[in-house]
């Protein structure tokens, strides 16, 4: 969900007023990836390296993060949606934790689509915690995913990345689900996620849906 400033910028508005467009548009796309049958949608809100900002701003995020779970919690229930967290929970507010855990209840038995919000997210830390854990002993990726996913508190079964569409017109992964999307289709999108709607996901899963995924095959084998 990346633009949100400089659309904010562009439109003569505050940085935080940016955020608020960008709760508003991503509130569309979950509605719009429950219509299209998604069955995982991962929204990258905060990354570890977020915290570097300004304080006010990182202020105003977390606020934003509390009151949006709040004001979603309901929505996602209507709409059969498994909200959960994505990262480390240690370095929240508390008063932002527990509003985690309460609407992660809330929401568990939603059997539509699992959205996952990523908030002091950081792939790369990821894969070390996981790698610590193993104390040296090896094991099979399948296994290494699971504790990928399980170290930054995703209760679900692992699984890889099929699509990652990025918005605001950078062309980078930005440290976002680096062991999940070795074989993930990327899409670049130009908007700004503030102006992102249901019929841009709707092209870029079209685009996906004619991709030519080969896992390292040749065209042939992938062909039979
Ligand atoms: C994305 O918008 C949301 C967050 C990272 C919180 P940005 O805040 O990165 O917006 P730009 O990139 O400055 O426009
Ligand atoms: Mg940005």
């Amino acid at each position: 969900m990346d633009g949100n400033g400089r659309w904010a910028t562009a439109h003569g508005y505050s940085r935080s007023a940016g955020h608020e467009a960008g709760l508003r548009a991503a509130r569309n796309i979950v509605e719009a990836a429950v219509r299209e049958g998604v069955g995982t949608l991962t929204l990258y809100a905060f990354s570890s390296d977020n915290w570097k900002r300004p304080g006010a701003e990182v202020t105003a995020l977390m606020r934003l993060f509390r009151r949006a779970l709040l004001g979603e919690a309901k929505r996602c229930l209507d709409n059969g949606v498994r909200l959960t967290i994505l990262g480390r929970r240690d370095r929240l507010p508390s008063s932002l934790r527990h509003t985690v855990e309460q609407v992660e209840a809330l929401t568990a038995s939603g059997a539509n689509m699992h959205l996952r919000v990523a908030v002091d997210y950081s792939a790369r830390d990821a894969v070390l915690r996981a790698a610590s854990a193993l104390r040296g002993d090896s094991v099979s990726r399948e296994a290494f995913g699971e504790l990928v996913a399980r170290v930054d508190n995703d209760r679900l079964p692992a699984r890889d990345v099929d699509l990652v569409v990025r918005t605001g017109g950078e062309q980078r992964l930005s440290d976002f689900l680096l062991w999940e999307c070795a074989y993930a289709e990327l899409k670049f999108v130009s908007k700004m996620w503030p102006d992102f709607t249901a019929d841009d996901l709707a092209e870029a899963l079209a685009d996906f849906r004619g991709r030519n995924r080969r896992f390292g095959l040749a065209p042939e084998q992938v062909a039979s």
